[in-house]
């Protein structure tokens, strides 16, 4: 409550002729498992997380789009009758025009809105700011809607307006989590069902502090290189490669494909080792993941790999690897709820010494997806 009166004053500060504005939310995530595998139909296991892009919204009479972020301290705005015709720019105001354009395309009549950002998800820091930004503009722009379809929107404004050609994972969560879970969905047919994490496992997020630019590193690139590996077995997407099937594949097409392979067993391993409770397992299975997308699909960078090679020293930790797109961003961490505190020291300690500045260091709660605050 305290966070919407406080973005609601912020409102009010920026945009005084306006009226009461409402105020939506959606949050960041951490992967825990099955990085990479979305855009191949595969499976993935998120959590949403307690940090989230909150947005203040209020709709004006004359025909504008403005918005402002606090953290960027920037905005921008567009007549509401060229959104339509509307292209990106190359910055992040591109997410707004992006809903607008994309809720225009689906037949919604927009008016013209007052928005207001404030997010707590730190950008670039590999918890998915963007889609969390996304989701929540699908709401304040669009209203509710069933949260498939809401995080179907903000990924089609993503991918045909800005241009990235990200999978469904990240507006998935933010559009569906649950508190108290992660959420094991299904790629292809978007299937999903809550999965429990045992509660001696601590879910600890660090960011290396690297930048990464989704949509200018090679993100794209893996894309193409997937679908040429599937082509080349002769199936339709990854999803449908069997492990048998790889040694059709060599060089690049084949370090892809085995990653994506193996990768949708990790998650499937994990689930069952949650199951049973069994850290020690989920620990090893997260490290796996890591050594495949550093070595196989080769997305790793050399701070995340410091990040998880000094975490796999603190006793107590279970297991340890990036998250999301990579090339920078965070690490995601298994551990002992008691090895936390010993985690952020060393942490800190030693990525002081070998970057310069200290990750910042999230211990994450599974939180619920996007939601309107009524205030
Ligand atoms: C980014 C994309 C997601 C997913 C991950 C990698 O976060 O937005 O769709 O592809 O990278 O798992």
């Amino acid at each position: 409550m305290a966070r919407a009166a406080a973005i609601v004053e912020k409102f009010r500060a920026r945009y005084p002729a306006s009226g009461m504005p409402r105020v939506w939310r959606a949050p960041g995530r951490v992967n825990l498992i099955g990085e990479h595998t979305d855009y191949n139909l595969g499976l993935v296991l998120p959590m949403a997380i307690d940090l989230a892009c909150w947005i203040a919204a209020a709709s004006s009479d004359d025909g504008w789009l403005r918005v402002y972020s606090e953290q960027l301290g920037s905005g921008s705005q567009w007549r509401v009758e060229d959104v339509p015709n509307a292209s990106p720019i190359g910055d992040w105001t591109d997410r707004v025009a992006g809903v607008a354009w994309e809720l225009s395309r689906r037949g919604v009549e927009l008016g013209g809105v007052n928005l207001l950002i404030d997010s707590e998800v730190p950008v670039g820091g590999g918890l998915s700011s963007s889609a969390a930004l996304g989701v929540s503009l699908a709401l304040a722009l669009g209203g509710l809607r069933e949260p498939l379809e809401t995080a179907k929107l903000a990924r089609a404004a993503e991918t045909d307006f800005v241009g990235v050609p990200c999978g469904i994972m990240d507006q998935f969560i933010s559009a569906s989590g649950q508190e108290g879970a992660a959420m094991l969905l299904d790629c292809r047919s978007l299937e999903w069902r809550t999965v429990k994490l045992p509660e001696d496992v601590a879910i600890v997020a660090a960011n290396s502090m690297v930048k990464h630019q989704l949509g200018d590193s090679a993100y794209r690139t893996r894309v193409e290189e997937c679908a040429k590996a599937a082509k080349r077995i002769g199936v339709s997407s990854l999803r449908d490669a069997e492990a048998s099937k790889l040694g059709r594949l060599d060089g690049t097409s084949l370090k892809r494909a085995r990653h994506v392979v193996t990768e949708n067993a990790r998650v499937e391993r994990f689930v069952s080792a949650a199951a049973t409770g069994d850290g020690v397992e989920m620990g090893r299975v997260v490290t796996e993941s890591h050594v495949s997308l550093r070595d196989d699909y080769q997305v790793s960078c050399v701070e995340l790999d410091f990040l998880v090679d000094a975490a796999l020293r603190v006793e107590g930790v279970f297991g340890a690897r990036m998250i999301g797109g990579g090339f920078g961003g965070s690490t995601v961490n298994l551990v002992r709820p008691g090895a936390v505190e010993a985690l952020k020291g060393t942490l800190a300690k030693e990525y002081r010494k070998f970057h310069g500045s200290e990750p910042e260091i999230h211990v994450c709660v599974a939180s619920a997806g996007a939601s309107e605050i009524i205030i």
